[in-house]
């Protein structure tokens, strides 16, 4: 079941910029947040309206999953996104399996919402997702009395049976992993008591944000050490919410470092989400020596959101702290390609949930900074990169991952020589209008 799929590989390459790259633009919605939308609109009973949610191929896939499992889920004529839920414990057993396509995050969380309520449902996914181990979500829901058929070593395909009633566990989350503590908490709004989440190191906090947005019973209680402690009553009336989806920093990530990178750029970025746990790499970038200024802050459907704004910099190589990881992890290979053009070594610790990713992104990010003249060394867990003028001229092998398709395009655009990607499919599962933002700020790919 786990062998790769084949489709037509559609190569793109990425032309060193002549000019410089200028402009105001609006990156596409925020993907955790707008697979979180539509799940716990699901879940209210009612309607619940969201405007610019992500439509890209990962967050669609969560949309029809809520259809599949019994909610109303269309689209206006204005784009706005109206989700009528089934109410907490309303879910239908849906027909055939859930296929999320490429994506972890939906298909992970949705595991919680079905172990939540006492129904079968089977999920699928493309090759990527099928090789990703989902254990980590599996063990805690078995505590809670989910039965599981799960072939592979705990991968995808797999069945989940919700119990009758969902058992209220108190669970220590072994590894930073913001899916897993969700997953667990989502289960446990189909439990009669409290489930206790414990993190010791906090991860990105929409759940818990979003779920109190929509009138759940939550709390979390920080110790001294920054261990996280998440209390959430089970079975509540959730309420319908009127949500805006802020720009994603992650995608916002790949035209920022590219302004960066390519001498007399200046580009803002506007109304990009600003939570704290999210903009890791903009901090990395600042010590880096990057002239970024974040301008008209303010608050936006309970998140901070801003205005930022990058010019071309020249960037000296820094030491990225292992604590910071959580709050950058889906960033690494946008800033390995930012540290190949600074000044001195970049050292980045902390990365072992990177080999998990929709590919092993360390190995593969290492390989396609090789490819095209970079010199690094990948550990088990991190990755130097001896920073410089990049040569390019390579062809990087992406393995169904957007991030390191997005990620080695903009390298092209400043290295010496045009730097081509072996498939760009997968952009579409964060980041569909990737390739005409970029050329309306002065990219251009052939
Ligand atoms: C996400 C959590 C992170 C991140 C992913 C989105 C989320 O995954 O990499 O892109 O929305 O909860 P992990 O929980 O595996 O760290």
């Amino acid at each position: 079941m786990n062998e790769v799929q084949p489709h037509n590989l559609t190569p793109l390459t990425s032309m060193p910029v002549k000019k410089e790259l200028k402009g105001c633009v609006r990156v596409p919605g925020d993907k955790s947040i707008s697979h979180r939308a539509l799940m716990f609109g699901a879940l209210a009973l009612g309607e619940t309206t969201i405007s610019g949610l992500l439509e890209s191929d990962d967050v669609l896939a969560t949309a029809e999953a809520m259809r599949q499992l019994g909610a109303r889920v269309i689209k206006d004529d204005d784009g706005i996104w109206h989700v009528h839920g089934v109410g907490v414990g309303g879910f239908l057993e849906p027909e055939n399996a859930l296929d999320f396509g490429n994506a972890g995050t939906g298909s992970r969380l949705c595991m919680g919402l079905v172990a939540g309520a006492s129904i079968k449902c089977s999920f699928i996914g493309d090759a990527s997702l099928s090789s990703r181990p989902m254990g980590r979500i599996l063990d805690p829901l078995r505590e809670m009395g989910v039965v599981v058929e799960a072939s592979n070593g705990d991968r995808l395909p797999l069945t989940l049976k919700g119990p009758d009633l969902v058992l209220p566990i108190d669970y220590q989350v072994p590894m930073p992993s913001a899916q897993v503590k969700s997953a667990v908490l989502l289960a446990g709004l189909g439990s009669p008591g409290i489930t206790t989440v414990i993190e010791r190191v906090m991860t990105r906090d929409h759940t818990e944000k979003m779920l109190q947005g929509f009138g759940a019973d939550l709390t979390v209680e920080t110790a001294e050490d920054g261990t996280r402690t998440i209390r959430l009553q089970g079975m509540p009336a959730l309420i319908p919410q009127k949500i805006e989806v802020p720009s994603d920093p992650s995608s916002s990530a790949f035209p920022l470092v590219a302004a960066l990178l390519v001498p007399g750029s200046d580009i803002t970025i506007e109304n990009m989400m600003l939570n704290k746990t999210r903009i890791g790499l903009v901090e990395t970038l600042l010590e880096m020596g990057a002239d970024i200024e974040i301008t008209n802050r303010r608050e936006n459907g309970g998140e901070a959101v801003g205005d930022v704004r990058a010019k071309y910099s020249s960037l000296n190589g820094v030491e990225v702290p292992e604590e910071r990881a959580p709050f950058m992890i889906d960033e690494y290979p946008i800033l390995a390609v930012a540290a190949s053009f600074a000044k001195g070594k970049t050292l980045m610790k902390g990365l072992n949930e990177l080999r998990v990713k929709e590919c092993d992104r360390l190995s593969v990010t290492a390989n396609g900074l090789k490819a095209n003249g970079v010199s690094c060394e990948e550990g088990e867990d991190y990755l130097v990169v001896e920073g410089g003028m990049v040569e390019g001229g390579g062809i990087v092998s992406v393995h169904m991952d957007h991030r390191i398709a997005m990620s080695f395009l903009v390298m092209g655009l400043a290295s010496k020589k045009p730097v081509k990607v072996d498939d760009t499919m997968h952009i579409a599962t964060s980041f569909p209008n990737f390739e005409s933002l970029m050329k309306t700020l002065g990219a251009s790919f052939q």
